[in-house]
């Protein structure tokens, strides 16, 4: 968990390759939706593009269908959802019917001028969707795929403004929620370097 801009995406994926763990991130998963032109994809359209969430009910049912496809021991890591107390009723009831629980939650802490910043500087695929490192991409092209690297539509500056807000209307009352549950409440220092903040999550997450 975090606000936009925490790097959920970034330490999301090297988490998922160091634990060899599956990740679902909920805004990766609308985002190809709605390149791959589906129903799910056009309702998420208007909801992205303004900086407000999908309704509850669609992104339970995506996230408990990808769920559901999973085997048993698979190691999941979950970027960007639950972002509304109702996910997180929903999310324990999904996990409840299979046995299953959260290890833990991993909330990402960054003061919002550099959030701001972060996402004025963000660059991704437009084919493919790969987020351009701070470092590369010098060229305008995707060094996945080529394809052109663009702003994302969320990331307009009025829209970030929106997307801040309701991360604190909607999602911060989340993270209440679980500090109330038996769930490890897990707060890191999202500053830094992307290698020293990816070792203080494994830090907290084994001791
Ligand atoms: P989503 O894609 O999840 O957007 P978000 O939560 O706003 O998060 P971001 O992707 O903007 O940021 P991030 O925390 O992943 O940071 P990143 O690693 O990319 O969701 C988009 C939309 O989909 C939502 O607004 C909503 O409409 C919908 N949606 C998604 N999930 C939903 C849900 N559960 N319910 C309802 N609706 C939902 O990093 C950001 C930038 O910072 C990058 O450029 C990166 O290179 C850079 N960066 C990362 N770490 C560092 C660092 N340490 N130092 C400097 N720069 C860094």
């Amino acid at each position: 968990m975090g606000p936009p801009g925490a790097g959920k995406g970034t330490q999301g994926e090297l988490l998922e390759q160091h634990l060899d763990a599956v990740r679902y991130s909920t805004g990766d998963m609308l985002r190809e939706a709605r390149r791959a032109g589906t129903e799910l994809g056009s309702l998420a359209q208007t909801y992205m593009d303004a900086g407000e969430l999908v309704p509850d009910e669609v992104v339970i049912g995506v996230v408990g269908e990808a769920l559901a496809a999973l085997s048993p021991d698979a190691s999941v890591i979950l970027d960007g959802f639950p972002r509304t107390i109702p996910q997180a009723e929903g999310l324990a009831l999904i996990l409840e019917a299979a046995g299953q629980r959260l290890d833990a939650v991993v909330n990402l802490v960054v003061p919002e001028e550099e959030l701001v910043s972060r996402l004025s500087g963000r660059r991704v695929c437009s084919e493919c969707g790969t987020l351009a490192s701070s470092d590369g991409g010098a060229d305008g092209t995707c060094a996945a795929c080529g394809g052109d690297l663009i702003q994302r539509r969320d990331d307009r500056p009025e829209t970030v403004r929106r997307r801040l807000a309701v991360y604190l209307e909607e999602t911060a009352p989340v993270l209440e929620w679980y500090a109330d549950s038996p769930v490890d409440l897990l707060e890191i220092d999202g500053t830094g370097s992307v290698v020293e903040i990816q070792e203080r999550i494994r830090e907290r997450l084994t001791a």
